[in-house]
């Protein structure tokens, strides 16, 4: 029988304008709800670690343990290499790998993370399954997704409505589910976690340089990212018509009174004994 694999398509890709929100990211602002359960001797595996700014913060909070990072694609792995080396870090390593099928044996890791990856995938239950897989008895799985459907912003625009419309098909044609965070926990019921954990987060852009830098990273990602080129190729939008969503997230970015918040649904499981 031949394995599991992805058959979605990553919906943003790796252009700069994507890396901007990807390399800001720390285990503060994205992984606060596992912070509590590390050990200084644990084994993590990271998967879709991107350029890996999360893998490594979680490898400095494992000092006498190790973290992998694994990630689809292949190229996105020498930045995430080079994080983990500007930082001195000697506990990580890396390697392309589908979550799909993964290649390690079962019960290695003390924790397995994914962050923003589960709304990118063909098969999320399949994914949660190998990763209960090739985690330890005892262990933790750690995943968290945000909502698109639930993200929420102030004032009121039509543009940016058709913003959010035009991601949310897009994503799904592309195989994904970009109300991922919703869907979490069921998800996991479906793969037969039993111990599960739900909370939900929120990232909040609202101070002049925060307004900036969301609004800009998504107006250029908009018109300049796999994401453009696949909304175009895939009959979903025009050039036209993702010129004015650009402008749209530039409007709001330039509202003094402008808020916009991202929900984030986490599940933390525990693996039985
Ligand atoms: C939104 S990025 C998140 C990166 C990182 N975890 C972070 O939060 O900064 C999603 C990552 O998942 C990877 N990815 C997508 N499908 C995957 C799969 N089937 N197996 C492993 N990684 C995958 C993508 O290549 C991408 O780097």
């Amino acid at each position: 029988m031949s394995k599991a694999q992805e058959t979605a398509v990553y919906t943003h890709g790796h252009h700069e304008s994507v890396l901007r929100s990807h390399t800001w990211r720390t285990a503060a602002n994205s992984a606060a709800y596992l912070l509590g359960s590390l050990k200084p001797h644990m084994r993590i595996l990271d998967i879709g670690c991107g350029p890996g700014t999360i893998t490594a913060d979680l490898a400095a909070l494992v000092p006498d343990g190790h973290v992998t990072g694994v990630d689809h694609a292949p190229g996105i792995l020498e930045q995430a290499r080079a994080t983990a080396a500007e930082r001195g870090l000697t506990n990580t390593d890396f390697a392309v790998a589908d979550v799909h099928a993964l290649d390690h044996p079962d019960d290695t890791f003390c924790v397995v993370h994914a962050h923003q990856v589960l709304q990118h995938v063909g098969d999320p239950v399949q994914a949660l399954r190998e990763m209960l897989r090739v985690t330890k008895p005892g262990g933790y799985v750690a995943v968290r997704d945000s909502d698109y459907a639930a993200m929420t912003w102030y004032p009121a625009s039509s543009g940016m409505d058709g913003w959010l419309d035009l991601y949310r098909r897009v994503a799904r044609a592309n195989g994904g589910e970009p109300d991922a965070g919703r869907r979490l926990k069921s998800w996991a019921l479906s793969a037969g976690f039993t111990d599960i954990t739900a909370t939900s987060a929120t990232w909040t852009f609202s101070t002049p340089e925060e307004r900036a830098w969301w609004s800009g990273l998504w107006a250029d990602r908009t018109v300049a990212s796999a994401y453009a080129e696949r909304a175009t190729r895939g009959g979903h939008a025009t050039a036209e018509e993702l010129r004015a969503v650009a402008e749209a997230w530039r409007e709001w970015g330039r509202r003094e009174d402008g808020w916009f918040a991202v929900l984030h649904a986490e599940i933390l499981c525990r693996k039985a004994t």
